[in-house]
């Protein structure tokens, strides 16, 4: 049987997540056999940046790879999947990167005799230029058949990654997780530098301005946790603060830092519990005309 390091990973997809995974593999001696993708383009990119070889058909990139990483976009998944399982994929592993998606869109591998699992990478992957800074650091989640994990997992562990495992019923909930803390984190920013553009502040200098308090504020939640990071005019039961937010937050706005600060008020009632936030409880659960 091959060792992990002498499986090849083919990857289908050119894009993003392929080339960087890709060149972030083989810095750690993994072997990558090469690049497939929609357009011949891309493949050939991708392969130059790597001196990998750039297939121009599945059925070849079959013939050389041990673990087929399709790195698509998810709703092409299917598709790739429709064209790979007519050929003989015995043996082999086929992985999708999708954080929403389970192994479950490789409808019948088990009976090809192949094994599927979905292998996310916790990271936002803006570029495709095999830049591989910070990849050491990132955690991938991975559900899926039992072998496929057990191979990934020592396969991931061993460049010295994280792995969580995850079962394919909890998927969902487990990309809502992700979505709520990078995407909608992304909204919140939106909001605060909307109302900083209203204190005269361009958007460039306040995402500058930000950053301090964001990078600090997520570091003390990682040291302490979220009762002992909690600060901030809840936490300390400035009701006068808290009214005068209420009269300038605008109104498409009213409803989320409502019900935001509710959730922190949860945790203030938890930290402080001799504490009366009855008032505040009054302002934040009083409608307003958005609600
Ligand atoms: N970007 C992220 O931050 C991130 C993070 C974690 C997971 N993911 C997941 O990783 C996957 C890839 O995302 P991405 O951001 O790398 O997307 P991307 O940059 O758009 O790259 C997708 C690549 O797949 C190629 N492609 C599209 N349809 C194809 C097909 N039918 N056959 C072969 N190749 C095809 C594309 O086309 P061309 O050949 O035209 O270039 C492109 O090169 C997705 O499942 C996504 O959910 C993304």
């Amino acid at each position: 049987m091959k060792s992990l390091f002498d499986r090849v990973i083919g990857f289908i997809g050119a894009g993003k997540v392929g080339v960087t995974l890709g060149a972030y593999f083989q810095s750690k001696k993994i072997n990558i056999g090469g690049y497939y993708s929609r357009n011949a383009d891309s493949a050939a990119n991708a392969a130059g940046l790597l001196s990998v070889k750039q297939y121009t058909d599945l059925q070849e990139l079959l013939l050389h790879c041990d673990i087929i990483m399709i790195t698509t976009p998810d709703d092409q998944i299917k598709n790739v999947w429709n064209e790979l399982k007519k050929f003989n994929i015995k043996g082999k592993i086929i992985a999708h990167t999708s954080g929403s998606l389970t192994s479950g869109v490789f409808g019948g591998v088990a009976s090809l005799g192949a094994f599927a699992v979905s292998i996310h990478p916790m990271h936002a992957f803006s570029d495709r230029d095999g830049n591989i800074e910070g990849l050491d650091q990132i955690v991938f989640t991975i559900e899926g058949d039992i072998t496929g994990i057990s191979l990934i997992k020592k396969m991931l562990t061993d460049l010295g990654n994280q792995v969580l495992v995850i079962e394919s019923e909890n998927k969902a909930c487990y990309h809502l997780a992700n979505v709520m803390a990078s995407n909608l984190v992304l909204a919140l920013l939106k909001i605060s530098s909307e109302c900083l553009a209203q204190c005269g502040i361009n958007q460039t200098v306040a995402i500058e301005a930000l950053m301090p308090l964001i990078m600090n504020n997520i570091e003390n939640i990682r040291i302490k946790g979220f009762h002992n990071a909690l600060t901030g005019p809840i936490e300390r039961n400035d009701v006068g603060t808290i009214t005068q937010h209420l009269a300038v937050v605008p109104g498409d706005y009213e409803s989320i830092y409502k019900n935001l600060s509710l959730i922190l008020l949860k945790l203030a009632i938890e930290k402080n519990p001799t504490r009366d936030y009855g008032v505040i409880e009054d302002l934040l659960t009083v409608s307003s005309n958005n609600d």
